[in-house]
């Protein structure tokens, strides 16, 4: 299972460090409005019910959820002129998110009603028909597990591993997605939106040149094993769950599932930039690290992640994921 990412609102915690989703989601806030606007028969969506029920899957610790959150239902109360209509936002991650750092910084004088749901959203979270938009952003490259029977020595995750290393993570992502979309099939009123902004890589040829920062950690790992500090088994035994996958890829498996249609698919245009690289992997992968190798271990690796960070932007720019933006409706 994923670690979750850096809770509190300390140096290093997500709250911080999230910029570049940050940024995506700001680019995005006209595209997911226009999405709401577009795209949703509230009448019927709704029947008589005054109550509009938006889940918010893989919300981390804020404040990027609420932005999301906020424009969504805002762009619902353009939509409908009914003053009796009210929200409820279930904000979901898993159970090891910090959910009281999320809480205690809820918005003041938010106008939606706050919950927390707690769970993989690689299984049911909610009844029946009782979500009618689900969004989640920057969550479905975390597969649910490590792929099986990776036996790539020296390797952190498939970014220039051989071809079977990135078909274990392709068949680990086609179980996953399966799962989430039949999920979603169950929860989702008929009518409903799921909003996905993902990473993903635009051609098939691109896998190994994926993730950049994964192999300038890899390269750090090595060099501890090199001087010792650091058993090799220790680093062979380590793959990072996250998958960049191939754009038509997604569109196959939604396709597969048929309770949704595909009404949007496209690039984002403005990836974002992140102004701090090494902390932003920090925030996102000390966890998934440290479950690993211990504290004392990732504190040597992100001390030495800042010693040669000129690396690390050097290899940023070669990086070839993409963000897309994905809009679908329950059939
Ligand atoms: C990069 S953060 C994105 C957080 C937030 N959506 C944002 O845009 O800032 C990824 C989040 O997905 C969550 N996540 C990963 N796998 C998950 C799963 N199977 N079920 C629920 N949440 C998951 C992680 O715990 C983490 O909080």
């Amino acid at each position: 299972m994923a670690s979750p990412m850096n809770g509190g609102s300390g140096t290093y915690s997500y709250a911080r460090n999230s910029t570049w989703q940050r940024n995506v989601a700001a680019a995005l806030e006209n595209t997911l409005k226009e999405a709401v606007m577009e795209n949703l028969d509230l009448q019927k969506l709704l029947c008589d019910s005054d109550t509009f029920v938006v889940a918010d899957l893989g919300c981390s610790v804020g404040p990027n959820t609420f932005h999301a959150m906020e424009a969504i239902i805002d762009a619902l109360q353009r939509k409908c002129d009914k003053t009796t209509l009210e929200f409820q936002v279930a904000f979901n991650d898993q159970t090891g998110n910090d959910f009281n750092t999320l809480l205690a910084s809820l918005p003041v004088g938010r106008n939606y009603f706050a919950a927390a749901v707690a769970g993989s959203f690689y299984g049911r979270l909610f009844p029946s028909s009782s979500i009618h938009i689900a969004h989640s952003s920057a969550t479905l490259n975390w597969l649910s597990r490590v792929p099986e029977g990776l036996a790539n020595a020296a390797k952190i995750h498939y970014t220039g591993a051989p071809d079977a290393v990135a078909r274990a993570y392709q068949d680990q992502f086609e179980e996953d997605m399966g799962i989430f979309f039949r999920c979603r099939a169950r929860e989702i009123a008929a009518g409903g939106l799921i909003l996905i902004t993902m990473g993903a890589v635009l051609s098939r040829d691109a896998q190994h040149r994926v993730a950049a920062a994964f192999t300038f950690i890899e390269s750090i790992l090595i060099d501890m094993v090199k001087e010792g500090v650091l058993a090799q088994e220790r680093v062979d035994s380590f793959n990072i769950p996250i998958i960049f996958p191939y754009i038509e890829e997604i569109r196959r498996l939604i396709e597969k599932n048929k309770c949704f249609e595909i009404v949007k698919m496209e690039k984002l245009e403005s990836a974002g930039n992140s102004e701090n690289a090494i902390m932003h992997i920090r925030a996102g992968f000390e966890g998934t690290l440290t479950t690993h190798f211990g504290s004392e271990i990732v504190e040597q690796v992100f001390v030495r992640a800042i010693q040669h960070q000129h690396k690390l932007h050097s290899t940023l720019t070669s990086t070839s994921s993409t963000g897309i933006f994905v809009v679908l409706r329950r059939n």
